[in-house]
């Protein structure tokens, strides 16, 4: 009887909430994944903790100026530590050292009186009730020198433990094999994506994920948004490792017109070497599939011009397909060939992927500047492709402006991008590997300011709204991951811009649940308890 009314209530508090697709039940499907995401250099800090090598992150975050608020990653949100171990609060145990010297009987006599403690992640993600996280093995915690060094025990065993323990609460673990973190090794030794032979370092560091996790892990992606580590690393120079030509950013270091392109050939023939051995060696026993994870930015043509249609599509081509059609048609678009492109010159391209991993946040108008004259200016950028990237037409956005200068609130673009894909790729499953809301506190805002992120419950609402209108009209979605369960560093913004369903207090590493958090776990039980 409880249950029924229990159910009931939470129904009526959907229809109450509005949320315009509840028009029938159940609305996903019952092995539909529901989860949260994180990445190794943003969430474990523990950055030289048993063995683990300096990636390019480490290097790059250190570098003073680099990051907005002169953070970096060393200890993140020490979900290395948190993650599971109980641990004593830096409140009132201000040293790690002070804190690890404490043996598990007196964390255990604390854990009872329950002060001094930070709740388990694990935990958390149990209490939202999600059935898959997304995180990132860091390369450098496993071969903390690349190809050029042992296996590190350590940094194996931590993963192998994360996993277990993620498994045993019924939270099926999502891999991206790196998340923009690389051993500088690699950097150091040949340039890192620049190089052709990290294909091969490629291959061997993921053999050794497949074979000690493989048996365990079913959704393996092997990079995380190639596209914006070719862009920021090669061509603008704002992320590691910083190379541009002097008319493109900061630095002079680099070629921005051709080495973007070099770096994603490799990144794309890292994939196939991954894939290619996962399905060789691995698929047929551990039965997993392997995908790839592209950021998507939805572009509307700024008019009903077929010139500006076209610049759209030729943004697309620019941004996404540039990895996604070589790996599943064998062959980069069609609108790319006046550009810069190394040639593939393998026959085993194609049908190199088991899904596609969509991280989605924003969108923009393109418009033509073949034949049209293009100015640029704040906020408007021509790029490679001819194509004016634009967030507003006649001075009005896209969508709702949000603290966070490059996201604009368009659900609609979630919609028009997934049906693209569905589109142009024959319907390949889809997973939303990414999808969230920052904001941007100050920093002497109130504590309830941060918890009443009315704003991201709007926002997801509104995604998931428009992904259950795609999916109502055949798109292949599998699974729906939120960026993210904490807030945590995020990249050149450091510790200012809060993307977390959980409110991380940075001097205490407290978490604490946010409206969104409350709010994802009442819509998990709502779409899914009616299968
Ligand atoms: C995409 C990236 O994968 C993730 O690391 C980042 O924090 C989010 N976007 C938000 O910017």
């Amino acid at each position: 009887f409880w249950t029924y009314i229990l159910y009931t209530t939470a129904a009526a508090d959907v229809i109450i909430n509005n949320f315009r697709a509840n028009d029938s039940f159940p609305l996903f499907p019952r092995n539909f994944l529901f989860g949260t995401a994180s990445s190794s250099y943003q969430f474990e800090g523990a950055y030289l903790a048993d063995g683990k090598g300096l990636s390019n992150w480490d290097i790059f975050a250190h570098e003073p100026g680099n990051i907005a608020d002169g953070s970096n990653g060393d200890v993140a949100v020490d979900q290395y530590h948190l993650y599971l171990g109980y641990e004593l609060s830096s409140e009132s145990f201000p040293s790690p050292a002070h804190r690890a010297s404490l043996n598990g009987i007196v964390i255990t006599f604390l854990q009872c009186l329950g002060i001094f403690l930070l709740e388990k992640d694990i935990e958390l993600m149990e209490d939202i009730g999600i059935n898959t996280f997304r995180f990132s093995i860091s390369w450098a915690r496993i071969l903390p020198k690349g190809r050029f060094g042992d296996v590190n025990i350590a940094g194996i065993k931590h993963y192998d433990k994360l996993i277990n323990a993620l498994i045993e609460k019924g939270i099926q673990p999502f891999v991206s094999l790196t998340h923009y973190d690389i051993p500088q090794e690699l950097e150091d030794r040949y340039g890192g994506w620049l190089s052709p032979q990290i294909r091969k370092d490629f291959a061997y560091y993921v053999s050794i994920c497949f074979k000690y996790y493989g048996d365990r892990v079913k959704y393996w992606i092997t990079l995380n948004e190639p596209n914006v580590v070719a862009i920021r690393g090669y061509r603008s120079g704002i992320y590691p490792p910083a190379r541009c030509s002097a008319t493109f950013g900061n630095c002079s270091s680099g070629d921005s017109e051709r080495e973007p392109f070099v770096a994603a050939h490799n990144m794309i023939l890292s994939h196939f070497a991954a894939v290619n051995l996962y399905r060789a060696k691995y698929q047929g026993e551990q039965n997993g599939n392997i995908g790839i994870t592209m950021n998507t930015v939805w572009y509307e043509p700024i008019s009903n011009s077929t010139e500006d249609k076209l610049a759209a599509q030729r943004a697309q081509s620019f941004y996404m397909d540039w990895f996604l059609d070589p790996i599943i048609f064998g062959k980069y678009p069609e609108e790319m060939t006046r550009s810069l492109l190394p040639n593939f010159s393998y026959d085993y391209l194609k049908n190199g992927i088991d899904f596609i991993g969509i991280n989605h946040y924003t969108s923009y108008y393109a418009k033509d500047c073949l034949h049209s004259t293009c100015v640029q200016g704040p906020g408007i950028t021509k790029t490679e492709g001819y194509f004016l990237r634009t967030a507003t037409k006649n001075n009005i956005p896209i969508g709702e402006p949000t603290e966070v200068d490059w996201i604009y609130v368009y659900p609609q673009g979630m919609e028009k991008m997934v049906t693209y894909l569905k589109n142009r790729y024959n319907n390949t499953p889809m997973f939303i590997t990414e999808n969230g809301f920052g904001e941007i506190p100050q920093p002497d805002s109130s504590i309830n300011s941060f918890l009443n992120d009315n704003k991201r419950v709007e926002y997801m609402k509104s995604y998931l709204d428009a992904l259950i209108s795609a999916m109502r009209k055949g798109a292949d979605i599998r699974g729906y991951i939120a960026w993210s369960l904490l807030d945590n560093f995020e990249w050149l913004s450091g510790y200012t811009t809060r993307f977390g369903l959980y409110h991380v207090n940075y001097t205490t590493l407290k978490r604490t649940p946010k409206s969104s958090a409350q709010w994802y776990k009442q819509f998990i039980l709502n779409f899914t308890a009616f299968e």
